[in-house]
């Protein structure tokens, strides 16, 4: 951790321990304990999934790996962290690092896997417990309006956790870089995978979603999950959404590449769903309501099928149709922090559901910009059979040029994402730092 960050990260938690008190109070517990987590092993075996301790946790710890812990908050005391440390030759058992932040804390190391009898009045206990060891602690599991009033701590972000994210977006795009001259090379998805992963300095676990390295074809499938081994015999695009995690907090960057056996038109198409997307980016401010926004992603789309030929019919019967969202299915965004798809996007901040439109039932991001939020701003434009298909045959259809959707098909699709940090003034894209 930098100086500077060292000394944000005190200003964060002096946030986060007032915040608590506060909430503490209002929700009538006297502590507040938060369990790290611990990985899941497989059925019937002895090897367990990838494990990140649970987001509240980390808001505190920035430890990611952290397994069996636990943060007692007691307000006006200093937090105890039982960090959990076993006598165990056959792995690294965790230490104190030495950092700062750790004089914040009082850090007992210990081989139990449950803290001590708590004493002091009524306890809320947080993350993966069951309500038999939340009873067994004298606590009552995860209350909803608490955690609520958590989840929304986390909506807007401290100068820490935006530095946080910042590295996050600089160690990525070295990484998209790589794949980018791995795609050029003639590499597999494999490779290209690989290469992302060594430029941006992390192994595949610890990635904070699973990084999307589509060929062609896959490009258009939103969460393709494999990587081909062999080379593709034709080049025609790549699409790479893939991020980093720093101290917790993620980048979620996407980008989209013509290859070298691509059809001129992608190029074009791509080209236009750039400039749409800093254009789209270019209304990031508080008080805009980002629904107003994903909806004006599907006016630009509209446009760009027009001006491209994709459609014969105006900008503003392409969305009316249905067409644009049967070309980008998925929203405009989300908020980005310790969870890629952070807490709180569908909720005003005094807890009630926003829940999204029901044309767009995958926008996870209902509410209005505030300062502090960090969003994605993420348009994307596919060609999926699985949508485009049922179309053919109907009144819809006819708008639709199909012989530029199958001269195009096999490009997959494109989508162009960056992190836009709100701020008082308007925005700040914290992944274009050139
Ligand atoms: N990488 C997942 C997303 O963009 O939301
Ligand atoms: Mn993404
Ligand atoms: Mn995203």
């Amino acid at each position: 951790m930098t100086e500077e960050r060292a000394a944000s990260h005190q200003d964060h938690l002096d946030r986060l321990e007032s915040a608590y008190q506060r909430l503490a109070e209002k929700h009538g517990y006297d502590s507040i304990l938060i369990y790290s987590g611990a990985p899941r092993v497989h059925y019937a075996d002895d090897q367990a999934a990838t494990f990140r301790s649970y987001a509240h946790f980390l808001h505190w710890v920035p430890l990611p790996g952290l397994s069996h812990s636990w943060l007692w908050i007691r307000p006006g005391k200093k937090p105890v962290l039982w960090l959990h440390a076993p006598e165990d030759f056959w792995h690294l058992s965790p230490e104190v690092p030495d950092a700062p932040w750790v004089s914040r804390f009082d850090i007992r190391l210990t081989t139990e896997t449950l803290p001590p009898a708590l004493t002091g009045g009524r306890l809320a206990v947080l993350g993966d417990v069951s309500a038999h060891v939340a009873q067994r602690l004298g606590g009552e599991p995860n209350p909803p309006a608490l955690v609520l009033a958590l989840d929304e701590l986390r909506v807007r972000k401290t100068a820490y956790e935006i530095d946080c994210i910042g590295e996050a977006n600089r160690l990525a795009l070295a990484g998209h870089q790589a794949a980018y001259t791995a795609f050029v090379a003639g590499a597999a998805e494999l490779d290209i995978q690989l290469a992302y992963l060594g430029a941006s300095r992390q192994r595949e676990s610890d990635v904070p979603y699973q990084n999307i390295v589509g060929l062609n074809i896959h490009a258009g499938v939103l969460h393709y999950q494999h990587y081909d081994l062999r080379s593709p015999a034709s080049y025609k695009s790549l699409l790479v959404d893939a991020g980093r995690s720093v101290s917790g907090y993620a980048s979620d960057i996407t980008r989209t590449w013509s290859g070298r056996d691509a059809d001129p038109r992608f190029n074009a198409l791509i080209d236009s769903l750039k400039a749409m997307q800093q254009r789209l980016i270019e209304d990031i401010r508080p008080g805009v309501s980002f629904v107003a926004v994903h909806h004006l992603m599907h006016q630009y789309l509209g446009q760009l099928l027009a001006e491209h030929g994709l459609v014969r019919c105006s900008a503003d019967a392409a969305v009316d149709t249905g067409i644009t969202r049967a070309f980008c299915p998925h929203g405009l965004g989300h908020l980005l922090g310790l969870q890629v798809h952070d807490v709180g996007g569908r909720v005003s901040p005094d807890g009630h559901p926003l829940p999204a439109p029901e044309t767009d039932p995958a926008l996870r991001l209902t509410r209005e910009l505030e300062t502090g939020m960090v969003v994605t701003v993420e348009p994307g434009l596919y060609f999926i059979r699985l949508l485009l298909d049922p179309l053919r045959e109907t009144a819809t259809g006819r708008h639709i040029e199909w012989e530029q959707v199958d001269a195009l098909s096999g490009h997959g699709g494109i989508r162009i994402e960056d992190n836009i940090l709100v701020t008082a003034e308007g925005h700040e894209n914290l992944t274009r730092i050139d």
